[in-house]
């Protein structure tokens, strides 16, 4: 190795710029084993208080994105569009945007994640649907795409190695909540996924990781320069996530939901977001303005294309269609729970990251990394921020095979929810574009 890790160390504790080789050096020596944890968490503590500056965090982004496969989907002919969003509660919004720009002629090839902490992940919840498979080769990835126009697949093995060490370390040292290196963890995957464009949801509020709209939207525009500089088309939109998005949490549960929307029948706030994201993926893919691409992405919703497009990629990944056009058909939990307001009032606020936790108690979510999950497991919300209650009305329905586990989760999601005489205003659902034309910030 060129460099001492000491003086990389000391360099960046002295608040100094760090070299592009020994970015790259730190992190070849990491992913290979030469450089030990100790030092990496060194590092990243260094790199937290003292930031970086956009050359650093470019070549950090690009040395973790080159770090292991770099996927070129080049061989798929058309625009290739991919969505990521920085994780929340209740989003189910790829399920329902990825087949709207795929039906409006966007080649969607997308890698997502599993669930995380209170977060849901898309995986899981493609994997609720019977027969799905979202292990997909290489090669039956890209028929799937060139026959329907999309599919949605789990991270390859081999997707970003730097970027699973680094995060893992990161969980245990109390170093996730920085802008250079969530900028360049998100980045480096969606920089190595290989599509061209990218649209990136920024969640903002108590149940995301960024809290303020302020630190979102700084943490929107790193991520929309880095994209930019790597040769990608890159916008991001600044996404509400004080309160859970539609009314459904839960693997099945919000398949089921995303379904309803795409039939034109979902939750008021969930299809207005949904319209924003999909446009805003067919505007990258130069369909036309964001207002053309709004009227695209409804016709998509309204003649049922979109619909289609779900379960073409269903079917075409082995999945049971039945269930995709008769929901009914879903496997349900065994037992349900009705959760009563204990007073009357308006909802003030909701601590969405505890709705998460109350549904990852019920089983909808891990408790440790491979533990398994129960697809119908969740909850499903009647009253939400801004609502009037009386007592005794339905606060929620929660979702369970072990009826044992509804206490706990009651008095976890009753804790979540904060209640107030007068009536409160609920949160806009977007707050800001960041693309490379700059910020607009919409309220
Ligand atoms: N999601 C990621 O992939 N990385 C982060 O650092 C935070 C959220």
């Amino acid at each position: 190795m060129l460099m001492r890790m000491y003086d990389v160390i000391a360099a960046k504790r002295d608040g100094r710029e760090l070299t592009t080789e020994e970015i790259y050096d730190f992190i070849k020596g990491y992913v290979n084993g030469e450089i030990p944890d100790y030092q990496a968490s060194a590092l990243l503590m260094a790199i937290f208080f003292r930031g970086m500056s956009e050359r650093e965090i470019l070549d950090l982004t690009m040395s973790m994105a080159k770090s292991g496969d770099m996927v070129d989907l080049s061989a798929i002919e058309g625009i290739k569009v991919d969505k990521h969003s920085t994780g929340g509660v209740g989003d189910k919004t790829t399920l329902i945007v990825a087949p709207i720009a795929a039906a409006c002629g966007v080649k969607v090839a997308k890698m997502s994640g599993r669930g995380l902490g209170h977060t849901g992940g898309t995986v899981d919840k493609l994997e609720s649907i019977p027969g799905f498979r979202t292990d997909l080769n290489r090669e039956e990835f890209f028929d799937v795409v060139r026959k329907t126009g999309i599919s949605v697949i789990g991270q390859s093995g081999n997707l970003t190695p730097a970027d699973k060490k680094l995060y893992a370390l990161r969980d245990v040292t109390a170093t996730v909540e920085s802008i250079p290196l969530i900028a360049s963890s998100i980045m480096s995957k969606k920089i190595a996924a290989g599509s061209d464009c990218i649209l990136l949801d920024v969640k903002t509020g108590s149940g995301a990781f960024m809290k303020t709209v302020d630190d979102s939207i700084a943490l929107a525009e790193e991520m929309v320069k880095l994209g930019e500089n790597a040769g990608r088309r890159t916008c991001a939109l600044i996404t509400d996530m004080d309160v859970p998005l539609g009314k459904n949490i839960g693997n099945n549960l919000e398949v089921i939901e995303a379904v309803k929307t795409l039939k034109g029948e979902g939750p008021e706030d969930l299809t207005h977001e949904i319209l924003y994201l999909a446009a805003n993926m067919l505007e990258l893919a130069d369909k036309g303005s964001e207002e053309e691409c709004l009227a695209m992405a409804r016709r998509a919703i309204d003649d049922g294309s979109a619909m289609n497009k779900l379960a073409e990629m269903v079917g075409a990944q082995g999945g049971d269609t039945g269930v995709i056009f008769d929901t009914d058909k879903f496997e349900k939990a065994k037992h349900s729970y009705v959760v009563k307001a204990p007073q009357s009032g308006y909802i003030a606020s909701m601590d969405t990251e505890g709705c998460g936790i109350a549904s990852v108690m019920l089983g909808a979510g891990r408790e440790t990394l491979n533990s398994p999950i129960n697809m119908s497991a969740g909850i499903i919300i009647e009253a939400k921020t801004g609502d009037r209650v009386e007592a005794g009305d339905t606060l929620a329905v929660l979702y369970a095979d072990d009826e044992g586990l509804f206490a706990s989760a009651e008095k976890k999601y009753l804790s979540s929810i904060r209640f107030a005489a007068e009536p409160v205003k609920r949160n806009p659902l977007l707050y800001a574009k960041v693309s490379a034309n700059g910020t607009k910030r919409m309220v």
